[in-house]
């Protein structure tokens, strides 16, 4: 990680009060709305450069589009993103794709993401075609050269995605994304659909390429033991909003969410003691995620949450009335819940 000159880290990333809600509309003439899906409903968090943060979260909590919101892939509803102090979310036209050039991102599925009837050169060298950076044979040396750097042999320039297996593929789509030398890159799931015996390889790709190019991620799963790895520091997100946000450290030892405790008991511990003194106090979810489109009052977790109950008696708090403030109850550890807002120092 890099900082600044007065010793602090540069922040490169700060998202503020992000909204992406999609309208659910009824009627095939006249569209009338009848609601929203709330898919993230106001985040904020801060990334340095350098840095990796993990974003975990169960399926359908709001990641990949908190990805594609930042990116302005979606136009976010309400809400900052800004990138080195500009404005991502009021920026439009060649400004915007020109700001495109410093923020990539690699997709969760190698197969669907590449298109089957383009060679690996094609797909490699279209994001510099669409930013007009180098021509001909400079640019053909330039594919080869990310192949190498990938570590796939530059001879497969000719090749289609069908040819190789899923792990090469997924270093394809990483070509594709350092191809126009960004700053950022969301890497959204980017081993979920790999064997396991070869998703280390691709983290361990991701953290060298990070270190050689000084690369920021915004890395997305949907369980710990994944970001657990590569993370400096770690968001969990339930129902499109954040709920716990700290260093990887803290968060392993010392989860303060009862959602992210109850994430962390699905994990294993190599350690069998450490995994028995656990095994008392293992947490297990009931039920399901509600809809985003009718998420609950209060507290989104209030539904799932064995804490309930525990916050009446001892604060005095209804967690299904009251929703808890996103706030930091430690130096750089912040928490969405009722149970740690009030010994808030
Ligand atoms: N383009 C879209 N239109 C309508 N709803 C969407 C769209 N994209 C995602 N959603 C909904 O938003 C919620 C969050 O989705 P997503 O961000 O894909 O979650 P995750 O990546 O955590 O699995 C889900 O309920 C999903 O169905
Ligand atoms: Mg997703």
């Amino acid at each position: 990680m890099t900082t600044n000159g007065n010793g602090k880290q540069d922040i490169i990333l700060r998202v503020k009060n992000l909204k992406m809600y999609f309208p659910i509309t009824k009627g095939i003439i006249f569209q009338h709305h009848m609601g929203d899906i709330k898919a993230v409903d106001d985040i904020s968090f801060d990334i340095k450069r350098g840095e990796t943060l993990g974003l975990v979260g169960e399926s359908g909590c709001g990641k990949s589009t908190t990805g594609r919101a930042i990116l302005q892939l979606y136009r976010p509803t309400a809400g900052s993103v800004k990138f080195e102090d500009r404005e991502l979310t009021t920026i439009k036209g060649e400004d915007l794709r020109r700001m495109r050039r410093h923020l990539q991102m690699i997709f969760q599925d190698p197969y669907a993401s590449l298109n089957p009837r383009m060679t690996v050169g094609n797909i490699i060298s279209e994001p510099l075609e669409v930013h007009r950076i180098l021509n001909g044979r400079a640019r053909r040396e330039r594919v080869k050269e990310l192949l190498d750097i990938v570590g796939l042999n530059p001879y497969f320039i000719n090749r289609y995605p069908h040819e190789f297996s899923g792990g090469q593929r997924q270093r394809i789509g990483v070509a594709r994304a350092l191809a126009v030398q960004p700053d950022f890159i969301v890497c959204d799931e980017p081993i979920s659909a790999l064997d396991v015996s070869i998703q280390a390889q691709v983290i361990n790709l991701l953290k060298r390429l990070q270190d050689e190019f000084n690369l920021t991620y915004l890395f997305i799963a949907h369980d710990l033991s994944v970001v657990r790895h590569i993370s400096d520091r770690v968001a969990v997100m339930y129902l499109g909003k954040i709920v716990e946000l700290t260093d990887r450290v803290t968060l392993y030892q010392n989860p303060l969410h009862p959602y992210t405790q109850a994430l962390l008991s699905a994990v294993p511990i190599p350690d069998p003691i450490a995994e028995a003194e656990r095994e008392k106090k293992r947490v297990i979810l009931q039920g399901d995620v509600p809809s985003p489109a009718n998420p609950p009052k209060g507290c989104n977790f209030c539904t799932r949450c064995p804490a309930v109950s525990r916050v009446m008696q001892t604060h005095g708090i209804d967690c299904k009335i009251v929703e808890p403030k996103f706030s930091e109850v430690a130096s750089d550890h912040w928490v969405a819940c009722h149970l740690h807002e009030a010994c808030r120092p």
